[in-house]
Parts: C-alpha cells; structure tokens; sequence
C-alpha cells in the first residue's frame, strides 16, 4: 500500500535535473530544478507552490556543536515528543540562522560582556536592533561571547522550528505528469566575513543530487487560470516567472481559446532570458498574443516591467476592460506596487486582479 504524504510526511522526492540558468551573471545565480514525482499520488494545479522540506547546512551544523562545546551525540527534545542526536535535531528540526529574541536574550544573560546587545534589547531600540541584526546569525553570538554556555538541550529551546519553504510550481502535470519543475534563486550572501546561505534553496542547489527532496504540495485556491475563454496577462519577473510558465503549459495542453500576454523582467538578457527560446516559440505560433521584456541593465537607464505596461497601455486597458484576469507574480515589497500602480493609471478600472507574492 502507498503511504500516505501530508505536510507532516512529505514525500521524499528525486532531484532530477539541477542547472542553472544564468551561467555568466555576477549578481544572481537562478536554477532550474526538475523533481520526479513518481510513485508518490501527488498533484498539483498552476499557481499552487510546493513545499520544500530543507535540511540546514552540514558544516553550519558541524560550527555551531564546535561553538556549543557538545559533541552531537548528546539527546535533545526534536519535535512533539520526539529526541534525537544534538546533530541529527540541528540538521532537520530547528532554525539555526536567524537568531530568535529569547536566544538573544539568553546571550546577554549569559556572556560575561555583551553590553551593546543589552541595549539594543531594550524595547525603544527595536529599528537599531533590527539594523544591528541584518546579516547576522545564531554561530556569529556564539563565536562572538563563548563565555554565554549553553547544555545542548538549553541551546535547542531557544531556537524555532525550522519551517518548510514554498516554491511556485513552474510546469503543468498535462505536459510533466510525473514531475515538478522549480525555478529558484539560490539565497548566498556575504557579511561579516562569513559567506551566508539561505537554507532551502542551497539545499536545493547544493545538498540533493544525492539524498531525497522532501516536499508536499501546498495549494493556491486564490491564483487560479480562469475558463478557457477568458484572456489572461501575466507579470513575472525574475523567479516571478515560474508560475506562468505553468499556465501557458497547462493553457496550450488544454487548447484553451483565451488570449495570452506575458510581461517578463530580469537584469540582462543575455544571461537571465533562461526560457526565452519556450517564449519566443509561443510567439511565434501566435500562441502568446503578446511577450514584452523589461532587461533592467543593459541600458544606462533601468527599464522594468511596468515601464513595457505603459507603452502599451491602450492595448492593456482594451484587454481589461475585455474582461481579461491579470496576474502579477514575484517581489512583494516594491515590483508588485509598482505594477499595480502602473496598472491603475493604464485602466483607471477596478478590474479583477489576482498576486501571489512573497
Ligand atoms: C508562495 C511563495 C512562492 C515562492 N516561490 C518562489 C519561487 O518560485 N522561486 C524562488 O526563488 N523563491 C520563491 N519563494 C521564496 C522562497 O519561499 C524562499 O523564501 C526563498 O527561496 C529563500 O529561502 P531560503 O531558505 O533559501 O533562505 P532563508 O534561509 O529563508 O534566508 C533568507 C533570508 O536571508 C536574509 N538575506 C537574504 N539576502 C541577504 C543579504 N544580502 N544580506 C543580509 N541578509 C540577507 C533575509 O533575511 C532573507 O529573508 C516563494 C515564496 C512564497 C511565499
Ligand atoms: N508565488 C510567489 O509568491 C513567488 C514566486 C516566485 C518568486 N517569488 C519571490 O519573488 C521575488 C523575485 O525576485 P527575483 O530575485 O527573482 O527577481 P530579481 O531578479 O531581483 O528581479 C527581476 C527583475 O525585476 C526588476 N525589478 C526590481 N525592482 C523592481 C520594481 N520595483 N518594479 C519592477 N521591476 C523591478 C529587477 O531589476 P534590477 O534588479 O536591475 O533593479 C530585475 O530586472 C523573490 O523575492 C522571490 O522569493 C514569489
């Protein structure tokens, strides 16, 4: 009988493809995953996510029992009821970058010294704290005040669980019916000296051609294709993409009749229009209506998604006011304001539009 995956099992996947995309750009590194989901019962719809269930990083792990004193071995509370090794619980089970208040808190308590983190603990210092935190993690604290000891078991409460990481899903299962695609770019930053990893997608990059991907769909009721009739404009740039690679497979293996528009965005073309020859062909075969790039630095001047909505915005508003379902997918923060501001002054409408945004 086939086990049944849910979020608290979920189904130990096969990496299948891992390359990356932008092979030449200095600034990012994006890749593309293919994970074979056979044998596993799971499915999915465009616009869902799938849920990454990532290991932290050996080494890491390895620096921070050095910093601890410990030798791994020593057994730790590791979920509801469960112990396990120091190693092993550190490995899977708790966050072990980002520093939580009551670790910081502890540290004060602890260290013989710590009188700038005192301060900044103090509740009128939470924006300097904030800025004093950017870039640091639990190792720098303990590196930084070994005279703040900890019992292994002490240490690990002071941490959160380490949580799964949700990643659009980029292909259709009409088209790929036994696998996933993902398109990720791999968080690595340096600070203070040390070079930095974000935790899933290194390990995606990194840390599964050789041990399982755990992962469990994880479903988008709100960010859904409309009928087949309807027309659709999608906004992705950047890693943004991925879901509307999934729509126009899914659209083009169901013969949907609506018209397609993509708008994408990303630094150089050279380096990041990684499925422009897929774009390019369903241009060709008048598939997608419309494809307007926005390639920021090639030119003196940034040029970006909403920019290319402008210059076609009596085209844009004739689309809407249509009835066409526009879509915006990517950086929550700024991209997606802007592109909505953008598409209020085109439309100047109150349309039915959907987001999915970090
Ligand atoms: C619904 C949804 C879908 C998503 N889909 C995708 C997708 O298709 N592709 C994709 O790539 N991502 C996607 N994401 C984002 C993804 O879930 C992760 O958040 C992202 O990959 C980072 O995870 P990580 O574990 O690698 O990094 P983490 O370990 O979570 O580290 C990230 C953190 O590192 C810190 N950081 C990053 N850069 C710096 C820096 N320069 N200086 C200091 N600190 C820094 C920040 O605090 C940041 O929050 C999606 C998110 C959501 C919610
Ligand atoms: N479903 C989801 O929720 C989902 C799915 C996928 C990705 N994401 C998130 O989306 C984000 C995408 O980031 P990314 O790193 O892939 O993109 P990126 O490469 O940083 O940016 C893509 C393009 O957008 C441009 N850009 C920057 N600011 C902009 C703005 N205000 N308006 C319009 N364009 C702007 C960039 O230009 P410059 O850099 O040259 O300024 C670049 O050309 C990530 O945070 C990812 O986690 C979410």
């Amino acid at each position: 009988m086939q086990p049944q995956y849910s979020r608290t099992n979920p189904f130990p996947a096969k990496m299948v493809i891992n390359r990356r995309l932008n092979e030449g750009n200095r600034n990012k590194e994006t890749r593309h995953h293919e994970i074979s989901l056979a044998g596993s019962g799971l499915t999915f719809e465009p616009g869902d996510s799938m849920a990454v269930y990532a290991t932290n990083d050996p080494p890491l792990v390895e620096e921070i029992i050095r910093a601890l004193g410990a030798t791994g071995d020593e057994m730790v509370p590791a979920g509801k009821n469960e112990t396990a090794p120091l190693r092993q619980a550190l490995l899977r089970n708790y966050a072990i970058t980002v520093p939580t208040p009551k670790f910081l808190k502890a540290i004060v308590e602890r260290a013989s010294a710590a009188p700038l983190l005192k301060e900044l603990l103090q509740p009128d210092h939470k924006h300097d704290l904030q800025v004093y935190l950017w870039g640091m993690e639990v190792i720098d604290f303990l590196l930084q005040h070994p005279s703040a000891k900890f019992k292994p078991d002490e240490f690990v409460g002071l941490l959160t669980k380490l949580q799964p990481r949700l990643y659009s899903v980029a292909s259709s299962l009409r088209v790929y019916p036994e696998s996933v695609h993902l398109i990720v770019d791999v968080i690595r930053y340096e600070s203070h000296g040390r070079i930095r990893k974000g935790v899933a997608s290194t390990f995606l990059a990194e840390r599964c051609d050789d041990q399982p991907v755990p992962v469990f769909p994880s479903v988008a009721k709100h960010f859904r294709l409309p009928e087949n009739d309807a027309d659709i404009i999608m906004v992705g740039p950047g890693t943004g993409i991925a879901p509307f690679r999934a729509f126009l497979q899914e659209r083009r293996a169901v013969g949907a009749r609506g018209r397609n528009w993509l708008f994408f965005g990303a630094q150089h073309e050279k380096y990041d229009y990684s499925y422009g020859d897929e774009f390019e062909e369903l241009k060709k075969q008048n598939f997608l209506t419309h494809l307007h790039c926005a390639f920021s630095r090639d030119k003196e001047h940034k040029v970006y998604v909403q920019h290319r909505m402008q210059e076609n915005a009596a085209e844009l508003w004739r689309w809407l006011d249509g009835g066409a379902y526009f879509y915006v997918c990517g950086d929550a923060l700024k991209m997606a304001k802007d592109v909505d501001a953008a598409l209020r002054t085109a439309s100047h409408l109150k349309k039915q539009t959907f987001t999915s945004s970090r």
